[in-house]
């Protein structure tokens, strides 16, 4: 699909997930399907920019292009600066996050507390856009359906979005005041892919390739973004790609490619935070891997909470393949998503 400038293998996005979706996982996901991965939200205020959290998400080395940078604030000229700074930085194409429910978020009106201030979230748009086109680089616009129930303005935004030049829009199918609770809903984004002639991508709950097939058609939106059901699952991307394509299912990963796929992941992700954040961070993809196909009981998965180093975490999911392999099984077959999740290892979550 074509994102400005940029054609894209595919039209299957990973979603921006703070504290998830860092540079090893994106790699992961657009090596296993993915066709677009935008990055975690980086902060508007110049203030955070030398913390290591920020330079670890301004670093995009490897990474398959394009890249793309996501940005949340309520601040125009803040955004402005920000969006310039990203560039300088290496960012292709910039993403703005309206979709953010968060109280950290929030509580600077920021993320989907904007949605509320509609003249905001025009001033804020044209500012970006400006720094934007000033340096030949596309805007997105991530955001949910709007404020509240009671008070849907994705049209309005996606009209105003589309009048500004932004290139692309992502439209989580689910209000600021719902959070995560109940179901995301698609009638609203097949309303605002009818209000515009820019791509619109559809978000919420897509967790099988029928799900997708199901929210592609009734939407009528030219792509998916996945999020939840990558986690433990960077798979998904070819099995839905696939389904899309053919109808048919492909087979679960072999025991033997999780097994490296896994390994290769792990290893990347303790190079990228080094042995002491790495050790830790490392601990809640390793459960989102293991915890379907092991079973959330299984002795590894606490073995491996305790691990004391970053080589031991690697040998425990080492030994723990081989003697599983062992047993002549021949699949992994991940856990159906649990979207039951909402975030607790950050308060970004979008
Ligand atoms: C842990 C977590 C962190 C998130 N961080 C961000 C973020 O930084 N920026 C953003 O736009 N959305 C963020 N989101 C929202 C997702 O991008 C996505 O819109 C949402 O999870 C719905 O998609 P899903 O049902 O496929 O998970 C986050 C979600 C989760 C679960």
């Amino acid at each position: 699909m074509q994102l400005a400038q940029f054609t894209l293998p595919n039209n299957l996005f990973l979603a921006p997930m703070a504290g998830v979706t860092d540079r090893p996982f994106r790699q992961l996901c657009k090596q296993l399907g993915a066709g677009h991965a935008v990055s975690e939200m980086a902060a508007s205020n110049p203030q955070l920019w030398k913390t290591d959290k920020s330079t670890r998400r301004l670093n995009h080395h490897g990474e398959t292009k394009p890249v793309a940078v996501q940005i949340a604030g309520a601040d125009p000229e803040m955004m402005a600066h920000a969006a310039a700074y990203n560039i300088e930085r290496g960012a292709q194409i910039i993403d703005i996050n309206m979709g953010c429910p968060a109280k950290k978020v929030c509580a600077v009106a920021a993320g989907s507390a904007l949605l509320q201030n509609e003249a905001l979230v025009e001033k804020i748009l044209r500012a970006v856009h400006t720094v934007c086109t000033e340096r030949g680089v596309p805007l997105t616009l991530k955001y949910r359906t709007g404020w509240s129930p009671e008070h849907r303005n994705a049209i309005t935004i996606a009209q105003m979005a589309e009048s500004i030049g932004v290139s692309l829009l992502t439209l989580h199918g689910r209000t600021r005041a719902c959070g995560y609770t109940g179901d995301a809903e698609y009638d609203t984004i097949r309303a605002v892919k009818q209000s515009v002639r820019i791509p619109v991508i559809a978000n919420g709950d897509i967790t099988s390739p029928e799900k997708a097939r199901f929210v592609l058609d009734h939407t009528g939106a030219d792509g998916l973004m996945i999020g939840r059901a990558a986690q433990g699952n960077p798979w998904i991307f070819r099995e839905v790609l696939h389904y899309l394509r053919t109808g048919a299912h492909l087979p679960p990963p072999t025991l033997e490619e999780a097994h490296t796929v896994m390994l290769h992941h792990l290893q990347d992700h303790h190079h990228f935070y080094g042995e002491k954040t790495g050790l830790l961070t490392a601990r809640k993809h390793l459960q989102w891997y293991l915890c379907g196909p092991a079973g959330k009981n299984h002795p590894v998965i606490d073995q491996l909470m305790v691990a004391p180093t970053t080589e031991a975490q690697v040998r425990i999911v080492d030994e723990f393949f081989m003697s599983w392999r062992n047993t002549g099984a021949l699949y992994f077959a991940p856990s159906d998503s649990d979207l039951s999740n909402e975030p607790t290892h950050t308060r970004l979550a979008a």
